[in-house]
């Protein structure tokens, strides 16, 4: 299936997403310092707040107000609903019912990260900032997890950039997680062993491992990166 999007788009989830496609356990949860990279209009951040942790997410979307990010959310809105209608067998449809439920989903997790929006930009916890470099000093984090972005717009983001990106969340954080490895369209992203291989030549330790969540059939695997120590 050949499937294109001009841009990425923005479209949220929610943090029992986030600890799923992550594989993130209650003890990362509340003991780590995590970097979101390219949260958009996820609620992880909101719902971890709620629960008195801290995460910092960073997104160029966050230079716009909450007027803005919800009208770009709502107008993807239709316009995946119908992809998802039009490629039904292609997703899983469990923790997601339906086209139309996933939309009520994604809609409902942006006003709850909307209503978080602005006291967590004066707070520093939204940063509008973007790959491939970061405003963060090195190692200021444990985690940066990045869902839905690297991998996935794998024709609108080049090879170098994947790289660079990685490179760049890697050196912020002490290990960086990507979800998924497939691209547009469920199939395996290209970008996956050429970046494994010029981390490989650069000295980063990074693995694949599997995590309980899959929403695109045969997405269920994070890649896992970090430094030599
Ligand atoms: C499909 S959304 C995924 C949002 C969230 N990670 C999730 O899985 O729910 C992709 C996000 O990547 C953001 N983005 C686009 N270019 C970026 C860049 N260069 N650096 C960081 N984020 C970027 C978009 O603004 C958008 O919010």
């Amino acid at each position: 299936m050949r499937v294109k999007l001009q841009e990425v788009v923005p479209w949220g989830r929610s943090m029992w997403e986030y600890a799923h496609m992550f594989g993130l356990s209650d003890a990362d949860l509340s003991t780590k310092k995590i970097l979101g990279v390219g949260d958009g209009p996820a609620s992880f951040n909101a719902e971890m707040h709620e629960l008195g942790r801290r995460v910092v997410s960073c997104d160029p979307v966050y230079v716009f107000s909450a007027a803005q990010i919800r009208s770009r959310v709502q107008a993807t809105h239709d316009r995946l609903v119908e992809f998802a209608r039009q490629h039904h067998d292609t997703f899983t449809w469990r923790h997601l019912n339906s086209p139309e439920h996933m939309g009520e989903v994604r809609l409902a997790t942006m006003e709850r990260f909307l209503l978080d929006y602005a006291a967590g930009v004066r707070d520093g916890r939204y940063v509008a900032a973007g790959l491939p470099r970061l405003p963060f000093g090195d190692a200021t984090f444990d985690l940066a997890l990045c869902s839905h972005l690297l991998f996935l717009y794998a024709e609108q983001l080049s090879l170098a950039f994947h790289v660079d990106s990685v490179i760049e969340m890697a050196r912020a954080a002490r290990e960086v997680r990507i979800f998924p490895l497939l691209a547009l369209g469920n199939v395996p992203s290209p970008h996956v062993d050429p970046v494994r291989e010029e981390l490989e030549r650069r000295g980063y330790v990074h693995e694949v491992r599997k995590v309980p969540y899959e929403f695109q059939k045969g997405g269920d695997e994070m890649l896992v990166v970090r430094r030599k120590t």
